[in-house]
């Protein structure tokens, strides 16, 4: 089955113990105040979002709260919201009008709206959804426990402005719903992109990066706590630049990427979102060197057709597209790519379609994120094109587009059979303690019967059974 999206809730939950203590002792007059007070923070949309949750989560924890994993408990309740399709804001929706019978029978519990929804929507929010107290926007969570205390006092709390700096770099998140072995580090934000059918560079600003040597460090302090595998996040991580005004040297994602490999052998580093306009030579061959940088790059293709792309604003072809997944498979062979396809954009034709059906058969990815285009406000797409592809048809191509996928999926997978790898245990497998899943550098899922082996063991298994989705082997002794 391939994975349609990732617009999943996420309660907190913090297991790491160690941090607790650290995190949870109030450091100011105002986190005496709120001492047993307790929040609770829903997360939707992409994984930046879920790495933004645990620097609220942090930012909260230093002010005194504690989390809870269940929201009737909660003072504070927080969603953390997307809007990058139209669905994902109705689910934030709906998840609202739920709290709304919370709030009837306890009208001191503070409603509040974090991310890129509240970004984009301001203090429209307030008018629309009179159960919320409080509006955040992605650069602005050091404020939230001003914010807490202004609505404590009954009035509403907005902040929305954007930042040219913002970064969180000195905050340590707390890290929810975690499993003690893969964590997420962000090390950028914003976008400078403008891709047009794109809300992300109205909501979350303009592009900035954070500095190596804090990237570096959270890296180090997460594999002193027991993690294995990080994921480096930003929408565009190769353009990821830091400059250095004392010493007026850069650093770019290639040699970030080889800061963070040094860390140490026994920790992965995984990274997302690569753009095809950007990745360079230099990242596969850093990427090459070192055999804990995983192998494997997504590459959002959107649409293989050099016209919608242009109308995209993607600024690459079909060809330079080609050449870029051809580089990667010169370089290593043995790399896995996934990608991000949308069906039905503004003047997209039959033709158009099946150009990114073709491309796709030249890709043979293994794993892909696929959506309908859904117009969002503002983006220039909007403003400019017709949203001209009844959805009709825009739902027609996207099963199209799916069923490629899972075909190549399916046969992707039945090469694996024999092969080796090394895997990473993740936990145990959904259908049984018997069992132990990870992933492989590629990042897909193994299953395997769990021996003497656990969370956080690098194990090594030979491939026996497989489904489109995952694969299925037995320990190499
Ligand atoms: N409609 C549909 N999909 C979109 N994406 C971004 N904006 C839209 C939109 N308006 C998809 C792109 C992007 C992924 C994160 O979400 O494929 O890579
Ligand atoms: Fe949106 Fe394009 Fe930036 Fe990705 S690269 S966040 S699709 S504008």
């Amino acid at each position: 089955m391939v994975k349609l999206n990732v617009e999943i809730e996420s309660v907190n939950k913090v297991h790491d113990e160690e941090r607790q203590g650290e995190i949870y002792s109030a450091t100011t007059l105002e986190g005496e105040r709120n001492s047993g007070r307790k929040f609770y923070v829903e997360t939707y949309g992409c994984q930046m979002n879920f790495s933004d949750s645990e620097i609220v989560a942090s930012i909260l924890s230093g002010e005194g709260f504690t989390p809870t994993d269940r929201y009737e408990d909660a003072d504070v309740v927080l969603i953390n919201t997307c809007s990058i399709r139209e669905n994902a804001e109705q689910k934030v929706r709906s998840r609202l009008s739920e709290f709304r019978r919370m709030k009837k029978s306890n009208p001191e519990v503070l409603i509040g709206v974090l991310g890129c929804m509240a970004e984009r929507l301001k203090s429209k929010f307030l008018e629309e959804e009179k159960i919320v107290d409080l509006v955040v926007g992605p650069d602005a969570y050091r404020d939230l426990p001003k914010l807490v205390a202004i609505a404590d006092e009954g009035q509403k709390a907005v902040n929305v402005l954007l930042s040219r700096e913002e970064t969180y770099a000195d905050i340590n998140p707390v890290r929810l719903n975690s499993n003690g072995v893969t964590a997420f580090i962000s090390i950028m934000r914003g976008c400078n992109n403008m891709c047009t059918f794109c809300v992300v560079p109205f909501t979350r600003g303009r592009e900035r990066s954070r500095h190596p040597q804090s990237i570096a460090e959270e890296a180090k302090q997460l594999f002193n706590l027991g993690y294995r595998e990080v994921t480096l996040l930003g929408q565009n991580v190769d353009s990821y630049l830091w400059k250095s005004e004392e010493t007026k040297t850069a650093i770019n994602f290639a040699q970030l990427l080889e800061l963070v490999a040094q860390v140490n052998p026994l920790l992965r580093i995984r990274f997302s979102t690569s753009h095809p306009k950007d990745i360079t030579d230099e990242v596969m061959i850093v990427m090459k060197k070192y055999s804990n940088i995983c192998k494997h790059i997504h590459l959002p293709l959107q649409s293989g057709s050099s016209k919608v792309l242009e109308r995209m604003n993607r600024t690459y072809d079909r060809a330079w597209y080609r050449m870029k997944v051809d580089r990667i498979r010169e370089l290593m062979p043995e790399c896995g790519i996934s990608t991000d396809i949308i069906t039905g954009f503004c003047g997209e034709t039959e033709e158009d379609h099946k150009e990114t059906l073709n491309m796709m058969d030249y890709v043979k990815y293994d794993l892909a994120y696929m959506f309908k285009y859904s117009e969002r406000p503002g983006t220039f797409a909007e403003r400019n094109f017709e949203d001209d592809v009844p959805d009709k048809v825009k739902s027609r191509r996207l099963q199209e587009v799916i069923e490629m996928q899972n075909k190549h999926q399916f046969e992707n997978n039945s090469k694996e059979i024999d092969k080796e790898y090394e895997v990473l245990v993740e936990g145990f497998s959904k259908r049984s303690k018997e069992f132990l899943f990870g992933r492989n550098s590629q990042g897909k899922v193994i299953v395997f019967p769990k021996s003497n082996f656990e969370k956080g063991n690098y194990v090594k298994v030979r491939v026996k059974e497989f489904t489109s989705a995952t694969l299925a082997g037995e320990i190499v002794r």
